[in-house]
C-alpha cells in the first residue's frame, strides 16, 4: 500500500480533498501521517478529527538543513513513499529532495511558470491576465519550479477579488491533485528533461 505523508501549513483544504479520495478508495493509498510546520494549523484540527497521525514540528527559528533532517526523520518513521505538499510554505533543502526523487508533489494556485510564491492569485490579478488557474508538479529545490505534472485553468473575471478568483481556482486544485497523485502513484507517466508525459 503507497503511504502518503502531506504536508500542511495552515487550511489544508487541499489535504482534505485528497484524504476524501483516499477514503473513497479513488487514491490507491494510504494517509500514513499529516506534518505541519504550525503547530495551530487549522488542517491539524481535520487531520486529528479524521483518526489520522497529526504531527507538528514548528520551524520558526530551525536553520533549513536543521528542520528539514526533522522532517525526513518523521517521514521515514511512517515509511512515507510519496510526500504531498499542501499549502506547505516553505522551501525544501536539495538534501530533502534528494532522499525522495520524484516523490515530492506540491500545488500552486497559478499556471507556473506565471506568478511563482506567496499571494499567487493576488499576482495574477495585480497583472491583469484573463486565465489563470493551479499547477501540481514535481518538487526541487527552487521556489514552485519543478517538472509540472498536471495543470487547470479558470478564467479571471472582471468582477473578480482574490477571494473570488481563489476559490474558483481551488475548487480546481481539489481535483487535480488527487488526479496528479493517482498518475504519480501508478506510474502512469514519463520524463523527457523538464517535460512530464502521461500515458
Ligand atoms: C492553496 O491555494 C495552495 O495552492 C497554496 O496555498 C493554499 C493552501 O490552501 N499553495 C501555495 O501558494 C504554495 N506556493 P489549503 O491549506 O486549504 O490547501
Amino acid at each position: 500500500m503507497n503511504r502518503l505523508g502531506i504536508l500542511i501549513s495552515g487550511r489544508g483544504s487541499n489535504f482534505e480533498a485528497i484524504a476524501d479520495n483516499v477514503a473513497a478508495g479513488t487514491i490507491d493509498g494510504e494517509i500514513a501521517v499529516v506534518i505541519s510546520n504550525r503547530a495551530e494549523a487549522r488542517g491539524m484540527v481535520a487531520a486529528r478529527q479524521r483518526g489520522l497521525n497529526a504531527i507538528a514540528i514548528p520551524s520558526k527559528g530551525l536553520d533549513r538543513e536543521v528542520y528539514d533532517r526533522m522532517l525526513l526523520e518523521e517521514l521515514r518513521r511512517h515509511s512515507v513513499d510519496l510526500v504531498c505538499l499542501a499549502g506547505f510554505m516553505r522551501l525544501l533543502s536539495a538534501t530533502f529532495i534528494r532522499a525522495f526523487p520524484n516523490r515530492v508533489l506540491n500545488i500552486h494556485p497559478s499556471l507556473l511558470p506565471a506568478f511563482p510564491g506567496l499571494d499567487a492569485q493576488h499576482q495574477a490579478l495585480e497583472h491583469g491576465v484573463k486565465i489563470s488557474g493551479c499547477t501540481v508538479h514535481f518538487v526541487d529545490e527552487y521556489l514552485d519550479a519543478g517538472p509540472i505534472i498536471l495543470q487547470a485553468a479558470v478564467p479571471v473575471l472582471d468582477h473578480d477579488t482574490v477571494e473570488t478568483l481563489s476559490a474558483r481556482i481551488l475548487a480546481e486544485e481539489h481535483r487535480i491533485y488527487s488526479e496528479a497523485i493517482r498518475i504519480v502513484l501508478a506510474g502512469r507517466y514519463a520524463t523527457d528533461g523538464r517535460r512530464v508525459i502521461l500515458r
